[in-house]
């Protein structure tokens, strides 16, 4: 008999909804909430109202469009952390109800898992272990994956994420939340060499963006001139601006280098360290066009395997929640109904 699970992910700002039959997504239907656009990130109350609107009709598509009935799926998965709490509340209500209603059993899936899973969705497959570096706008992490129910994260940051990274230094520039995709979509335009920022002093395989977003804001405040505080340096409102809009696609493309190299110089620390050659992206930085193609051209050299999820999953959506629902459940990893969401996860 083949194993359907529905999966459901509110994390964050997005509701997803997914249909995986034995291992295979069927359907994976996303509604964004552009409601937060104008605030500069998201905002968790209006995030919780969104998914109450959302939820009901994204189930709904996702179901209608893998042409499946709620009464053939065996098991209902959702996002239980991390993740806004509000945001996760509604999601997991929604996915305790369904299973109650149907007699179904429910799977709590940890989100970041759920983002390194993603990789299994393709028909090509890492074989196991393989190492994850997995981007997002809350989590900037290396994980050692032994099987689809067996990880462990090796480094991860000690303050912001690399998704963080790109959207504070773009809201600097005046770009709009998220500023990630922006900066990718004019890096393209600009030279990746003409500006260098500070690089982080980690050692180990820990990360850290705090300094490089510091040290960006000063380069902003002296309008390039310097990447330390020099009051001598310092230029007026309007000559920073016209020092962005002149230089936009330049800073951009600076910028974008300098975060994928300071990412890629540890994965590689990490593969050399522990000698696993299987390397994975994950997560919503991992559809940064100048990572995917770096991480591709530096696999060449080190002899890597090295596998991306198709964009659309990299992002949040369901069908990774659908996806590590299905091993989950062939490995009878079941909660029961007293199961509560949390914002942060032990792993
Ligand atoms: O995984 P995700 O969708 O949500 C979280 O769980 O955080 O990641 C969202 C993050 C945001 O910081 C966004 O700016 C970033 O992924 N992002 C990108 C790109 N697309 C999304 N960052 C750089 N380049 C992109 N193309
Ligand atoms: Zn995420």
């Amino acid at each position: 008999m083949s194993i359907s699970i529905l999966a459901i992910e509110s994390s964050c700002d997005d509701t997803s909804a997914s249909v995986c039959t034995d291992g295979v997504i069927v359907s994976n239907y996303i509604a964004n909430q552009s409601v937060h656009e104008k605030y500069g990130g998201v905002v968790p109350e209006l995030a919780s109202r969104a998914h109450m609107q959302n939820i009901v009709p994204v189930v709904d598509v996702a179901l209608s469009s893998a042409n499946c009935q709620l009464s053939s799926i065996s098991a209902i998965a959702f996002t239980q952390s991390p993740g806004l709490i509000g945001s996760l509340l509604v999601g997991a209500q929604f996915a305790k109800s369904l299973a109650l209603a149907l007699n179904k059993p429910l799977i709590a899936v940890h989100h970041m898992q759920a983002h390194v899973l993603a990789n299994l969705i393709a028909e090509e497959k890492p074989g196991f272990p393989f190492l994850c570096l997995t981007v997002s706008g809350g989590h900037t992490q290396i994980v050692l994956v032994e099987s689809p129910v067996k990880m462990k994260v090796i480094g991860e940051t000690l303050d912001d994420a690399a998704g963080e990274a790109f959207d504070k230094t773009a809201k600097l520039l005046g770009l709009p939340y998220p500023g990630g995709p922006l900066i990718d979509k004019y890096a393209q335009l600009g030279d990746p060499n003409r500006f260098k920022f500070a690089e982080p002093k980690i050692t180990g395989l820990d990360f850290s963006f705090s300094g490089f977003k510091t040290s960006f804001l000063y380069f902003l405040k002296n309008a390039g001139k310097s990447l330390v505080y020099k009051e001598e340096f310092t230029a007026t409102d309007e000559e920073q601006q016209n020092f962005i809009k002149e230089n936009m696609y330049d800073i951009c493309a600076s910028l974008q280098h300098s975060i994928v190299a300071i990412l890629l110089s540890k994965l590689k620390k990490a593969a050399k360290d522990t000698g696993i050659k299987n390397i994975c992206l994950a997560g919503g930085v991992s559809a940064n066009s100048e990572l995917r193609i770096s991480l591709q051209q530096i696999g060449e050299k080190q002899g890597w395997e090295t596998f991306i999820p198709a964009f659309q999953y990299c992002t949040d959506n369901a069908a990774m929640i659908a996806i590590t629902g299905y091993y989950k459940y062939l490995n009878n990893d079941f909660a029961d109904l007293s199961v509560v969401p949390g914002a942060r996860a032990e792993w």
